[in-house]
């Protein structure tokens, strides 16, 4: 017996070295140390032995049994190493190919130019106030001193969803709206971003367009301040040698009234065809808040005064980056965008 033991160690041993893979070593353990594997056939013969053999016997098939354990585990580390190797090998990727480039935004020209906007202003101190796009009639027009039958409300063609509500014409009624929330408080200055809604539609007008309003009343404010602002603005967005004029005009909210011009982008004011020739261009409308809107909003005019100004975005982005019809800023063709 104790031959057949040596025999079956040595047997084991060779076909032990032979095992290439992890499953290969674990059905050989089976086939010698299992169950009914080759060892546990040789042992049951054991009841034959002398009672003096038996110790003998059995250790030595225990060390045959722990010696051939050994080596199994020791296998079995070396070909698990080995086979997570190889796989990690066939599963490598190829890093120097050419990556599946992402498809990155970017900002649209308005939101380039609104930021523009609001950066400027926020340096001179202003703060940023929004409001609804679907305003009362009350806001859009009554407390800016536009009455219902006031010929002021043709220059804005509006669209109404009730005789009372509608979409609003202008970023003006925050002025009212601010002015509601913070009196008798001062300062108020502040700029409002926004969408507006008119019943236009050609190469330089939208239906909906955006416009960003101003707004500042303190003690002693004057025309001379409005004019500092405007002039501050017009040399941070479109260049320090700009030029800014300001003539007489009429809106219901302001008085006086002024429209502004500022010194034109394209020929540095010697006259071509984007200022028809005048040297000029057109951006905003502004004056001086006047005394019923200030009371209507709950301040007095006698203790403070104030300016208000409102421009097209779309007007300034088009100065500002050459674009020649307004439709382009909404059609969201990439490759007009791209430009940018
Ligand atoms: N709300 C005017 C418009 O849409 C623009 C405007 C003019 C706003 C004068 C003002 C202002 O605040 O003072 O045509």
């Amino acid at each position: 017996m104790q031959e057949q033991l040596r025999a079956l160690k040595e047997k084991a041993e060779q076909e032990l070295q032979a095992c290439q893979k992890v499953e290969d070593v674990q059905e050989f353990r089976v086939r010698y140390l299992g169950k009914k594997g080759e060892l546990t056939q040789i042992l049951r013969g054991m009841g034959q032995l002398s009672p003096e053999e038996r110790p003998v016997v059995g250790q030595l098939a225990n060390e045959v049994r722990d010696s051939l354990e050994g080596k199994i585990a020791q296998l079995l580390e070396t070909l698990k190493v080995k086979e997570l190797e190889q796989r990690l090998l066939s599963e490598s990727i190829d890093i120097t190919l050419p990556g599946t480039a992402a498809e990155i935004g970017r900002q649209h020209p308005l939101s380039m130019v609104i930021e523009e906007i609001e950066e400027i202003f926020m340096g001179m101190g202003f703060t940023i106030e929004e409001g609804p796009e679907i305003e009362l009639d009350y806001y859009n027009f009554e407390a800016l001193n536009i009455p219902k039958d006031h010929p002021a409300r043709d220059m804005q063609d509006s669209f109404y969803l009730t005789p009372e509500v509608l979409l609003r014409t202008h970023t003006s009624p925050v002025q009212a709206r601010t002015m509601e929330k913070t009196k008798p408080h001062v300062p108020v200055k502040i700029i409002v971003p926004g969408k507006v809604y008119r019943r236009d539609d050609d190469a330089t007008h939208s239906p909906m367009f955006h416009q960003v309003e101003g707004l500042m009343i303190d003690k002693n404010i004057r025309f001379s301040d409005l004019k500092g602002v405007l002039l501050n603005f017009a040399r941070q967005m479109f260049g320090a040698d700009q030029k800014i004029r300001l003539r007489p005009s009429f809106f219901p909210f302001t008085e006086p009234s002024a429209e502004v011009d500022i010194s034109c982008v394209m020929c540095k004011g010697v006259g071509c065809r984007t200022c028809s020739q005048t040297g000029w261009l057109e951006i905003l409308g502004a004056g001086m808040v006047h005394p019923r809107v200030l009371e209507m909003g709950g301040y007095n005019p006698e203790e403070v005064t104030g300016f208000a100004f409102g421009m097209g975005v779309e007007r300034v982005a088009m100065l500002k980056y050459g674009i020649d019809d307004m439709r382009l800023l909404f059609e969201n063709d990439v490759r007009f965008l791209r430009q940018f």
